[in-house]
């Protein structure tokens, strides 16, 4: 099992556990920290395992109950967070007990915003379940949900602990591993081609143990320096600025659409700093089969909603840009290049 260190401060310290047969480490997460309560936090699909954890929970001496959200963004509504809330009173959920979200990035952005609101602070534990919420959703602190825009509403708040359990993930259906793959190979292209390569050898049955361990190692680093999004944690959104913009416009896959993000932000790097690596860039995506283009997509829709991103910005519009892999810049972009963007996935 290796362990992974996020250091807000000396006393909010959050740990990454990745490993197999990870029942163990999961009780003794919530054992380490006392509680008197547990709610496992579900989604209809995870539902077996969160029971499966509720019960060995119980059998070791805590109150442990289970409540299941609505599947995907399904879950990420005010309203739901509210039931959420209900729930926890109704049961006399106390500061000192403890959430465990047991799903995807969507069910622990959500078990996370009420780990970070529920009498201003309960502590939490995530269980990703899916590739995506591994590498990236469950690592690092962000917690929210969607009110109008996507995470428009969300606190910076660590879960205790995140414990992956590689087993879970190699059981996943092909169409998720492909969708975790996009931020995996996001994660490779910004700072270790190590996971890059990995995916180039392997296609999509690579091996997850190596590719979750240095994407959350890479994750951790980047988060210990900036959490708060002040600067450098920027880099993580290599590819979502043209990414969120198909994603919001088509209704595509997360994962996809980042895909698709990272080929437009290849050739506007091109453009504007010379960036060389789009044909790898592109074939290793192609190789774990994740899209290069989004024909369905309307170029003025997705113009609008980068203009959005640029509103929030409060000045002109920025990318991540590579200057070369594992050299990510954010930068000012001029619409000459955020065009050769566009035109290299089919929205010229
Ligand atoms: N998913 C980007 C971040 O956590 O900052």
């Amino acid at each position: 099992m290796s362990r992974h260190v996020i250091s807000e401060a000396q006393s909010d310290v959050s740990t990454v556990l990745v490993g197999r047969a990870m029942d163990d480490a999961v009780v003794a997460s919530v054992a380490e920290l006392a509680p008197q309560r547990v709610a496992v936090m579900c989604q209809p699909s995870t539902y077996g395992l969160a029971e499966s954890y509720a019960a060995m929970l119980a059998t070791a001496g805590f109150e442990a109950t289970g409540y299941t959200l609505p599947d995907g963004e399904e879950a990420k509504q005010i309203a739901v967070v509210e039931e959420v809330y209900r729930y926890l009173n109704s049961q006399s959920f106390t500061r000192s007990d403890v959430i465990v979200g047991v799903g995807g990035g969507a069910l622990t952005d959500v078990a996370g915003f009420v780990g970070g609101t529920y009498l201003r602070g309960i502590r939490a534990i995530y269980v990703p379940t899916t590739l995506l919420g591994a590498v990236d959703a469950a690592i690092g602190g962000k917690t929210g949900v969607n009110v109008d825009g996507k995470n428009l509403a969300g606190v910076f708040r660590h879960p205790e602990s995140v414990v992956i359990d590689i087993d879970t993930l190699e059981r996943l259906p092909l169409q998720q591993r492909i969708e975790g793959a996009a931020e995996a190979i996001k994660t490779g292209f910004i700072a270790d081609m190590t996971i890059v390569e990995a995916f180039e050898r392997d296609g999509i049955d690579v091996d997850l143990a190596l590719v979750v361990d240095r994407s959350v190692a890479v994750k951790v680093a980047v988060v210990n320096e900036d959490f708060t999004e002040h600067g450098r944690r920027a880099i993580l959104n290599y590819g979502h600025t043209v990414g969120h913009a198909i994603e919001t416009s088509t209704g595509r896959s997360h994962g996809t659409s980042v895909a698709i993000g990272m080929v437009a932000a290849g050739a506007a790097a091109a453009h504007l700093l010379g960036f060389d690596g789009q044909e790898r860039q592109t074939a290793v995506l192609e190789r774990v089969g994740l899209p290069l283009a989004a024909p369905e997509a309307k170029r003025e829709s997705v113009r609008a909603l980068m203009a959005l991103d640029k509103k929030r910005d409060a000045g002109g519009l920025r990318m991540v840009l590579l200057r070369d892999f594992a050299r990510p810049e954010v930068v000012a972009v001029d619409d000459a290049t955020v065009e050769a963007g566009l035109q290299a996935v089919g929205l010229a």
